[in-house]
């Protein structure tokens, strides 16, 4: 089974909606000397969704468009927050859930995740389901077991089908933003790990088809490491994502 690469940038809090349109116009730029079948992802910040997919479509960009979060209902009384079908209508395709940011900041526990991820699939969004270990529990040696835990509780439910769309993204705490990183050998045990899950819960085809990135202190510089291991598909990059120049190495580094 050959799964398609995937690359994408999470923002974060970062970038004015100016600021997202004009570093969406640079890596377009830049995309247009990569040649090979990626999938490149951006993920701005709410504000910044309109002003990127407006460039994306008026200038044909081959990037897809993805937010950071969503709530479940599809409308109410639910101040400050943001349903489905409002992504999807600014041209949506993917949604990150279950980032370990909101789970450590605003408390988003895996039924919370579930949830997100059952919306996501029900308005035809994608979702890129985080999961990662803390550094105690990498030190006592129970990081598969823990995962495994993140994965069977938030793609709980699943139809099958969705089940084989879903991306998993791989993304020890300890290693986010911090220059620290897993081998590649062992992003890849718990990335395979997580496609055992999958396969436990919804059979060997869908585990086969579902994608695992790996994210967390990604850089043009090792990159390809991660990418030649077999079970992982990609990466989710933070901070290399919000300069063109490294973003876009970062894609290379995926084509093969
Ligand atoms: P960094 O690439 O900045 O470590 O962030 C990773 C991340 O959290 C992506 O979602």
């Amino acid at each position: 089974m050959d799964r398609r690469m995937m690359v994408a940038g999470n923002w974060k809090m970062y970038t004015t909606s100016a600021e997202g349109a004009v570093l969406v116009q640079d890596m377009a730029r830049e995309l247009e000397a990569v040649h090979g079948d990626v999938e490149v992802v951006v993920c701005p910040p709410f504000t910044g969704l309109k002003a990127v997919s407006t460039v994306i479509e008026y200038d044909r960009v081959p990037i897809a468009l993805g937010a950071q979060d969503v709530f479940w209902e599809r409308e109410g009384a639910f101040t400050g927050e943001i349903a489905p079908g409002m992504l999807t209508h600014l041209g949506c395709t993917y949604v990150i859930v279950g980032h370990s940011e909101r789970r450590e900041h605003f408390n988003e526990t895996d039924e919370i995740v579930n949830r997100k991820v059952k919306a996501a699939f029900a308005s035809g969004m994608t979702p890129i389901m985080c999961v990662g270990e803390p550094l105690a529990i990498r030190e006592s040696g129970e990081t598969e077991r823990f995962v495994r835990d993140q994965v069977l509780a938030g793609a709980a439910g699943l139809e099958t089908d969705d089940a084989a769309r879903l991306v998993v993204a791989y993304e020890p705490i300890w290693a986010i933003g911090t220059g620290r990183t897993p081998t590649p050998e062992s992003a890849n045990d718990v990335a395979r790990s997580i496609r055992a899950t999958i396969g436990a819960m919804y059979g060997p085809p869908a585990a086969m088809q579902m994608r695992v990135l790996y994210g967390g202190s990604v850089k043009p510089e090792n990159a390809a490491h991660f990418f030649r291991e077999p079970d992982v598909d990609g990466a989710l990059v933070g901070g290399a994502s919000l300069k063109a120049g490294s973003f876009v190495e970062i894609v290379k580094a995926a084509t093969r």
